[in-house]
Parts: structure tokens; C-alpha cells; sequence
């Protein structure tokens, strides 16, 4: 049987890199499903393409390989807001549900993180976590990752850009950003990476005692 860990949690909460050392602690694969709105985004932007064209955009997240996601050519910010768009469309969901959930049954257990993965793409999981923090700490954890990486940055843009995008996800009719009634909570707006990482070890060991 695969066990399924689903992360959710809003723009910069922390859930990549909680989601990566979660799946290397455990020896699962692990989906960052961002990407696959991210990749679809980035096609329909490269052809030149509209971002509201639902069908042209459903196409493109057909095509979509989960095997060739790479956040490096996929982080520009740009493609984070067009992926936000397109992410509001019901049938590029449905599209790359269909391919999550295929990743998901991955033996011997697999992480995936995201907005909708504890509510809809794996409403089974064996752990379900949702990991938050305030607005004004995930705008600096932004604003500090793009320094740290050579670039220059104006927090006050950074941080309504945060609030934009989590309206944007909470506010959408399909598949809104919220906790699955029965995700643990970990809000991380004051503890570092490593605190996380302990925290939700602590849930997951003790969730996965009562299914094994
Ligand atoms: O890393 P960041 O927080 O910027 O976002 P991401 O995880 O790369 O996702 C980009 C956008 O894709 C989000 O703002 C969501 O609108 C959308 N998304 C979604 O709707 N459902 C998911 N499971 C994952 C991402």
C-alpha cells in the first residue's frame, strides 16, 4: 500500500523545502504540484498564447511531463502570477489532477504538496499538514530568498503581491486554498526550517503508528 503525505499551505509559507525534507526523511517521492501550473503557465506565455482561453489552456496541462519539472526555469515571478490565473480554470485542474493523482500511488509512499492536495487531488492521505505563516513573514522569507540570490527586491511590492495571490487562491470557486478538516496545522511564522521540520516529523511518525 503507498502512503501519501499531502502538504498544503499559501504562497512562501515554507512547503517546498518542509516537502522535500519530508520525502528524503521517508524515502518517497515527492511532487511539488506548483510546478505543473507553473509549467503550463510558462508554455501558454512562451507560444504567445492568452491566459484565458480555457481549452488552449487545458491542452497545454495535458502535455505537461511531471518527470522534466525543474522550479529553477520555473521560478520567475511572472509565471507564478500567470499560474494563479490559469489555475482558476476547471478543466486545466482536472487535467493535472488526473496526472497528480497518477504520481501519487508511487510505491513505497510519495509527498505532495500544494493548495488542493489534503481536500481534493488525495483525500485519503495518510497525513495531512498545512502549513501557514502571517503574510508579512512569508514576504520577507520571499524578499530574503531573492537577495540571498543575488537580485534586488522592494518588500512592500513583495507583500502585496502575497495578499494578492492568497485572495486570489482562498477566493477561487474551484478548489480553494483551505485546511482539510482533518489536516494538522503548523504555522511556522516563528520557527526556523529546521523547527518545522521537527514538528511535522513529530505528526507524521505519530499518524503513521496508527496505519501501519
Ligand atoms: O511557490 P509559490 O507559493 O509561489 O506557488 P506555487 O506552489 O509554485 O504555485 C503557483 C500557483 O499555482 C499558486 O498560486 C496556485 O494558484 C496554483 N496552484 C494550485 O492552484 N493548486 C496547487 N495544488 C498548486 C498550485
Amino acid at each position: 500500500m503507498t502512503l501519501t503525505i499531502a502538504i498544503d499551505g499559501p504562497a512562501a509559507a515554507g512547503k517546498g523545502t518542509l516537502s522535500r525534507r519530508i520525502a528524503e526523511e521517508y524515502g518517497f517521492h515527492h511532487l511539488d504540484t506548483g510546478l505543473t501550473y507553473r509549467a503550463t503557465a510558462k508554455a501558454l506565455l512562451d507560444a504567445g498564447l492568452p491566459l484565458d482561453d480555457e481549452a488552449v489552456a487545458e491542452k497545454m496541462a495535458r502535455e505537461v511531463e511531471l518527470a522534466g519539472l525543474d522550479r529553477s526555469v520555473l521560478s520567475a515571478h511572472q509565471i507564478g502570477e500567470a499560474a494563479s490565473k490559469i489555475a482558476v480554470m476547471p478543466a486545466v485542474r482536472r487535467a493535472l489532477v488526473e496526472a497528480q493523482r497518477g504520481f501519487s500511488r508511487k510505491e513505497p509512499g510519495t509527498v505532495l504538496d500544494g493548495r488542493d492536495i489534503g481536500t481534493v487531488v488525495c483525500p485519503d492521505a495518510a497525513v495531512k499538514l498545512y502549513v501557514t505563516a502571517s503574510p508579512e513573514v512569508r514576504a520577507k522569507r520571499r524578499y530574503d530568498e531573492i537577495v540571498a540570490g543575488g537580485g534586488s527586491a522592494d518588500y512592500h511590492a513583495i507583500f502585496e503581491d502575497v495578499k494578492k495571490r492568497d485572495e486570489r487562491d482562498m477566493g477561487r470557486a474551484d478548489s480553494p486554498l483551505r485546511p482539510a478538516a482533518d489536516a494538522h496545522l503548523l504555522d511556522t511564522s516563528e520557527m526556523s526550517i529546521e523547527a518545522a521540520f521537527q514538528a511535522a516529523k513529530t505528526l507524521i511518525d505519530a499518524a503513521l503508528q496508527t496505519k501501519i
